[in-house]
């Protein structure tokens, strides 16, 4: 008997102000055509004055619990993957635990920027296959408009707010690759690359600090590690190109998603692309992106999903799982 961390739901949730990128035209050296051309980026959703991630988190739980059929008691363990978190402390994870009425289990942040969501399904599913938990609430949530430099038209353009959320519960598997849930995990990070994507800013500097990208280094890391990993966590679960349903992609840029799924030999009709309606919503990315492409009707019980992401650190990853 093998333990299996299970999908039993996904839900998302996005900020009402949807912002195009002709908004940017207004005050920027910048144009809609120069955007969509090189990121995919069409519009992206920002949060309310007030509404902060843990708001956003907490709204995608309770769609991921109804898309479940659970209540909040029935979850052990919360992990949300944030680098935005509401206060310096306690945990987005306790504030949203507090938001659901959810007075049991144990809940907590894991910060690993874009990579964030693969670094908290990897942690998820070690407390299931260890035994230290039997549901697990796994959230990714950002508000990144609160770290823009809205005079740098190198970063602003590409990020926005969302928070998407999935539900994995242990189930008993035969150990192979038939199995249903995670069938294999795989995480890196690489500090010597801490420079070329941070915030200037954090509590121990005393300042909030803005975004900080060196866009041209982040981009000739990404394709190239981001295929490496996938490749790996596939070999790890004895999964084929060929035999891959879905790829969901962190999703930065359409560029970096193209030239990634071409090095994993997979077309471009078995990824999910959700980058031009939500921008970069960093660890949010990938679990909106499972939401959506379960409510199009694309990724089904049974269909093998690879997701991929890299972030500041660098820090990236990715997960194997059957759905
Ligand atoms: C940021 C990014 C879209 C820029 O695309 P690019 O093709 O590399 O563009 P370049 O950096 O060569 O910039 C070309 C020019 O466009 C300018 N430019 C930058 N942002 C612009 C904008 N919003 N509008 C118009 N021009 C812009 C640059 O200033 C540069 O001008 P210069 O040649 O006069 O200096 C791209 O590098 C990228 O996506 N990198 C990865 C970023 C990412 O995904 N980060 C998150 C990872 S989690």
């Amino acid at each position: 008997m093998t333990l299996r961390a299970v999908v039993k739901g996904v839900g998302h949730y996005l900020p009402e102000r949807i912002v195009p990128n002709s908004e940017f035209e207004k005050t920027l050296d910048t144009s809609d055509e120069w955007i969509k051309s090189r990121s995919g980026i069409e519009r992206r959703h920002f949060a309310a004055d007030g509404e902060t991630t843990s708001n956003l988190a907490t709204k995608a739980a309770l769609a991921a619990l109804a898309d479940s059929g659970l209540v909040a008691d029935d979850i052990d363990a919360m992990i949300v993957a944030t680098s935005t978190a509401d206060l310096t402390f306690p945990s987005a994870a306790t504030m949203v635990q507090a938001q659901l009425g959810m007075n049991k289990g144990f809940a907590f942040d894991v910060q690993a920027v874009c990579a964030g969501f693969v670094y908290a399904l990897s942690n998820a599913n070690a407390l299931i296959v260890s035994g230290q938990a039997k549901r697990v609430l796994v959230i990714g949530a950002e508000t990144f408009s609160r770290i823009m430099d809205w005079t740098d038209r190198g970063t602003c353009v590409l990020f926005g707010d969302g928070a998407g959320a999935l539900i994995l519960e242990a189930q008993e598997g035969t150990g192979d690759k038939t199995d249903r849930g995670i069938l294999s995990t795989d995480l890196n990070s690489d500090g010597r690359y801490k420079d070329i994507l941070y915030v200037d800013g954090g509590v121990s500097s005393q300042n909030t600090g803005f975004l900080r990208m060196q866009g041209k280094e982040v981009f000739r890391h990404a394709v190239e590690k981001l295929a490496a990993t996938a490749h790996t966590a596939m070999d790890k679960a004895q999964i084929s190109a060929e035999e891959v349903d879905w790829v969901v992609p962190h999703q930065a840029n359409i560029r970096i998603i193209k030239g990634t799924a071409k090095k994993m030999n997979v077309p471009m009709d078995r990824v999910i692309v959700t980058v031009q309606d939500h921008g970069n919503t960093s660890a949010a990315s990938i679990p909106l992106a499972l939401s959506v492409g379960k409510s199009e009707g694309k990724i089904k019980p049974g269909d093998v999903v690879v997701t991929e992401a890299i972030g500041g650190g660098l820090a990236w990853g990715s997960v194997v799982l059957r759905w």
